[in-house]
């Protein structure tokens, strides 16, 4: 595995695979990497000739100072992972590599940020728009891969590239759990043994839900599942909405395979989000 640092370098070094039309696959990661990064770089190396990954804890899209500042940074774990998982170039720019002056674009995404992580971080998916479209304007990959973890981001980045006119194929990739449930995240190790212990109550209420839905009024569930997490006095449910899978709009009534339940829980200090398709 190569690493790079500039922008420069790492375009130079993927120019011969395109000349080629050898097809570049992209993993951009904030890094801390989990089996649900890995999950990402495996799927992206069967698809493609050449894998790159970036780890970038991208300033513009925390609204939370705090959250920013304690995020994990663990590059060496990281780039131990990458090296036996196959990747084959790392990219880790600066701040100032990535921003060399202020990103003032605003980018429209209709309905879909009006909802849910854009209500309750905002700027954050101006931030995430900032800085993916700066990552494929550099690596200009045939393919990109990002985890349906983050739902409401996957659906961003669709209408980015669509929008912007990148030749990009977005992949969605499974949502890989702990084996109690918990939906894996770099912030899950900032949790406290007893919000670790908690915390797979999220999951387990979401799969729940999943055998009530055909059977509940929306509104009815909905209240089910804030009042079954909130009973455990490590979490406090933010939100929990159950969504059109596409529009991401709040669903009034069910409707087989088009919904999707997404929900952001506190654990003390720690943010979890998770969802699930009904
Ligand atoms: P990060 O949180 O590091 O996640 C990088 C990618 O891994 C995202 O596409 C995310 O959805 C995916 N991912 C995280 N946990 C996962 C899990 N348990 N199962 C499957 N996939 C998972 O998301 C970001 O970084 C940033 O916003 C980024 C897109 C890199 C822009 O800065």
């Amino acid at each position: 595995m190569i690493v790079f640092e500039t922008k420069a370098a790492l375009a130079k070094a993927l120019f011969p695979y395109r000349e080629r039309n050898m097809p570049t696959g992209f993993v951009p990661t904030m890094g801390a990497l989990h089996s649900g990064h890995v999950s990402l770089v495996e799927q992206c190396r069967k698809e493609n000739c050449v894998t790159v990954v970036s780890i970038f804890v991208n300033p513009t899209q925390f609204n939370d100072r705090n959250d920013f500042a304690g995020y994990p940074r663990t590059l060496e774990e990281d780039t131990e992972k990458l090296n036996n998982t196959g990747c084959d170039f790392l990219f880790v720019p600066s701040a100032d590599e990535m921003y060399p002056e202020k990103d003032t674009r605003l980018f429209d995404f209709g309905a879909l940020d009006k909802v849910m992580e854009g209500v309750f971080r905002p700027g954050h998916f101006q931030g995430v728009a900032q800085i993916v479209s700066r990552l494929l304007d550099v690596v200009q990959p045939q393919n990109a891969y990002f985890g349906e973890k983050d739902f409401q981001q996957l659906a961003i980045v669709r209408h980015l590239v669509r929008e912007l006119h990148y030749p990009v194929t977005i992949v969605g990739c499974p949502i890989v759990r702990e084996p109690d449930g918990l939906a894996m995240s770099s912030r899950n190790v900032r949790l406290t043994p007893a919000q670790r212990k908690s915390a797979p109550e999220i999951a387990r209420t979401l799969f729940e839900s999943k055998k009530k839905i055909t059977g509940t009024p929306v509104d009815e569930l909905k209240k089910w599942v804030i009042d079954r997490i909130n009973s455990r006095s490590e979490l406090k449910t933010e939100y929990f909405e159950i969504v059109d899978r596409n529009t991401l709009q709040p669903a009034g009534e069910y409707r087989e395979n088009a919904l999707q339940g997404c929900i952001a829980v506190h654990a003390g200090a720690v943010r979890l989000i998770d969802n699930i398709a009904y």
